[in-house]
């Protein structure tokens, strides 16, 4: 737990408990700080005293904890001046965030604590304290009072050390039920009420007794009133010891219930000249006054206890006559029915607007829990994080953003979109948000923030079904090691393709040479394999220019030659170098061409080439014998459009998206086993878009394939 003990000691008393709560606390294992009350200006103890009675309030020096809200309890300290000490009153009422807050209580007085409880004064203080925190919201949960000028029962006696350990266990208890602790708070609450009548009651009672024997207008004799007195401290004992236990607090009612009626109805029994019918109207007030309890039960119980009192005061009362039954019992019995009706009905709603808390509470809780798991979450984030309220407005940055952007929260904190990206730091975000709007609901972009820092930034609505649009994130993901591997990669995919095409065109040479017979006659069976292998290493140096051009685009080394071109002239020779296996597999081949001359389009005419080889390869290769391939070009103001029509195997639907990805072949034409990198669509795509142009297709299985691309008329 976070606990707070904030507390005012004039001359160290208080200072020393608190101290010592401290350790206790600290020993189970809680964070605790301190924050001493000073008041604006110390006074004596008849300044402190003239204050106190006069003027009612005192400043205080503005406390260094003014939010409490953060902590789990608070313990509260005072010197016992009768009510709360002025300065810790000022501070309660001063001080941010008492609202659910939970408090424990301690006083330190002059005199020993139990005649400090017994002699009312601390009472007076518990109940003032618990009325203030109340009004704030929050609420006492236990207290302690300690001697501060007694040893036997200050802070290191026995007694103090069992109070304080007591004292620090029950304010680490966490409250199960709100409903249940207020219900019993308050009976405790009205318990010492009563008892504090009864202490008033019994004071004055003993002084007016002594008052009328002196002066000779006694009323009551010494034994009857001393049997009054008797009974009526029996009560107030009884409540007290109910209350130092808070064991019995449920039957302290009763007693009341019963003890009242009975002081009332003995009374008039030694006071001949007491009336009957203020008799009948004190029963009343009884009722009225267990009332406050809540609880119907408790009235009617007082009701039945009454009525038997009667019964016994009609019996044995000289005046009986001034009594009227007939009359007095229906009144008492209308009286007790309608107040404990309308105690009834008190109880419903305390009970009620007290589940009511009970709801709140736990859904606070809820809220607080969330709140602290969503925050752990963004605190301890991988990744950097920037949370946009919908104002725009930056409302949380994680500990990992703080480090890439190198700021610190509270400076960046509350700025909105504009603001933030006018810094240089931020200028990245205005690619991604334009006047006051994102631009696109998810946005994923890769900055390079520094030397050696590479982010993949994504933008993220965050948007609840009830309350709307509630902010944006900003993700900020780490890729300086990812993008530093890739280039490993590729660098090394490049080396080793330029150290392997050497040797691989240094063999074609000489195979073309044996072919040729350049070397020597080579018989027709030795040309076959020779031939053979021929092919294959054809293969593998298309395979190693795939994967150079490949490498070339990753790195950004593709450099485009662009030399103003026919297209259509570019498409004949290909068709040409193809013309044998269109034969073979005979095929349907057209190449429809628009009979008006087409602009120009500026390229580089040597990846060009690769691109329609590629397309025209493809088709040729993935089309059953006899079918039809067609290669048409279309020319207009903007753009010049060459779509490979095939009637061939098709690009299964589920794997079209990947179609131009590395290394993608169809499952169906892996099935066929037929030769290729799986490359080639993936560098077309980029020569194509390299050349502002772009490039699509459709497919269906056992259909065929047509692929449309478009290169941009020269201006
Ligand atoms: C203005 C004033 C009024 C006081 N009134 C009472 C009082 O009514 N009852 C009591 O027990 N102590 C009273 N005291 C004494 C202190 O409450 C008591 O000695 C306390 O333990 C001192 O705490 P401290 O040492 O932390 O200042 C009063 C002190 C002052 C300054």
């Amino acid at each position: 737990m976070k606990i707070l003990i904030a507390y005012y000691s004039k001359t160290g008393g208080t200072e020393k408990v608190a101290g010592a709560i401290k350790k206790e606390l600290e020993g189970k294992g809680h964070a605790v700080d301190v924050e001493k009350v000073k008041p604006a200006k110390e006074h004596s103890f008849w300044g402190w005293f003239f204050i106190r009675l006069f003027r009612g309030e005192c400043n205080i020096q503005p406390p260094k904890i003014q939010d409490v809200s953060e902590y789990d309890l608070v313990c509260l300290g005072t010197p016992n001046w009768t009510r709360l000490s002025l300065p810790v009153a000022r501070y309660l009422r001063q001080v941010k965030g008492l609202k659910y807050k939970n408090i424990g209580f301690f006083a330190t007085t002059t005199l020993l604590p139990d005649v400090e409880w017994y002699i009312l004064s601390m009472y007076l203080l518990d109940l003032t304290a618990s009325r203030i925190i109340e009004k704030r919201g929050g609420r006492i949960i236990a207290s302690v009072i300690l001697s501060s000028f007694f040893k036997r029962w200050n802070f290191t006696s026995e007694y103090g050390k069992r109070a304080i350990k007591n004292f620090c266990d029950k304010v680490e208890t966490p409250i199960k039920s709100l409903k249940d602790y207020f219900l019993k708070q308050k009976e405790i609450e009205s318990i010492r009420f009563l008892v504090i009548l009864f202490s008033i009651f019994l004071l004055l009672s003993f002084l007016g007794q002594i008052i009328s024997s002196i002066t000779a207008n006694q009323v009551l004799t010494w034994s009857e009133y001393l049997f009054l007195f008797v009974i009526g401290f029996f009560s107030y004992f009884s409540l007290l010891t109910i209350l130092e236990g808070k064991t019995w607090v449920f039957w302290g009612k009763y007693l009341i219930g019963i003890s009242l009626p009975i002081l009332l109805t003995l009374t008039p029994l030694f006071l001949a000249f007491v009336q009957g019918k203020p008799i009948i109207l004190g029963y009343i007030l009884i009722f009225v006054l267990i009332s406050f309890f809540r609880d119907p039960k408790a009235v009617i119980f007082t009701g039945a206890v009454t009525v038997l009192s009667y019964g016994y005061l009609f019996f044995n009362y000289p005046f009986s006559e001034v009594l009227q039954p007939t009359l007095d019992i229906p009144f008492l019995l209308l009286g007790m029915g309608m107040i404990s009706f309308i105690t009834q009905k008190l109880q419903k709603h305390y009970i009620n607007s007290l589940e009511a808390q009970d709801e709140i509470e736990a859904a606070r809780k809820r809220a607080e829990e969330e709140k602290d798991k969503t925050l752990t979450i963004i605190t301890n984030f991988a990744d950097g994080l920037l949370v946009f309220n919908s104002e725009n407005k930056l409302v949380r940055i994680n500990p990992q953003a703080e480090k890439f952007f190198n700021t610190k929260n509270q400076k960046v904190i509350g700025k909105t979109m504009p603001e933030l990206v006018s810094s240089s730091k931020f200028k990245f975000l205005a690619g991604f948000f334009k006047k006051d709007k994102w631009i696109k609901k998810v946005f994923r972009k890769e900055l390079n923030l520094k030397k050696k820092l590479t982010l993949e930034v994504s933008t993220v609505p965050m948007v609840s079904g009830e309350a709307g649009k509630l902010g944006t994130l900003v993700i900020l993901h780490d890729i300086t090691r990812e993008k530093r591997i890739e280039k490993m990669k590729t660098e090394f995919v490049s080396l080793t393709a330029h150290q392997l095409k050497g040797p691989l065109s240094g063999i074609k040479w000489t195979l073309r040479m044996f072919l040729d017979d350049e070397l020597g006659k080579v018989t027709p069976e030795q040309k076959k394999f020779l031939g053979k292998t021929y092919q294959a290493n054809e293969k593998m140096i298309a395979l190693i220019n795939d994967l150079l051009n490949v490498a070339m685009i990753e790195e950004g080394k593709y450099v485009y030659k662009p030399v103003s071109t026919d297209l259509g002239s570019m498409i004949q020779p290909q068709i040409d170098s193809l013309r044998e296996e269109i034969k073979r597999k005979k095929l349907k081949f057209e190449f429809k061409k628009p009979v008006a001359k087409l602009p120009q389009v500026t390229v580089d005419a040597e990846k060009i080439d690769l691109v329609i080889q590629n397309l025209l390869e493809n088709a040729v290769r993935y089309t059953p014998s006899g079918k039809e391939v067609t290669v048409s070009l279309k020319g207009g103001i903007k753009e010049i459009e060459v779509t490979v029509a095939d009637t061939g195997v098709g690009i299964p639907r589920y794997q079209q998206k990947r179609v131009f990805t590395k290394f993608f072949r169809g499952a169906n034409v892996m099935r066929m086993e037929t030769e290729g990198t799986g490359l080639g669509l993936f560098i077309t795509k980029n020569i194509i878009e390299a050349h502002g142009g772009k490039i699509w297709f459709e497919s269906e299985e056992n259909k065929g394939t047509t692929f449309h691309f478009t290169l941009p008329v020269k201006k």
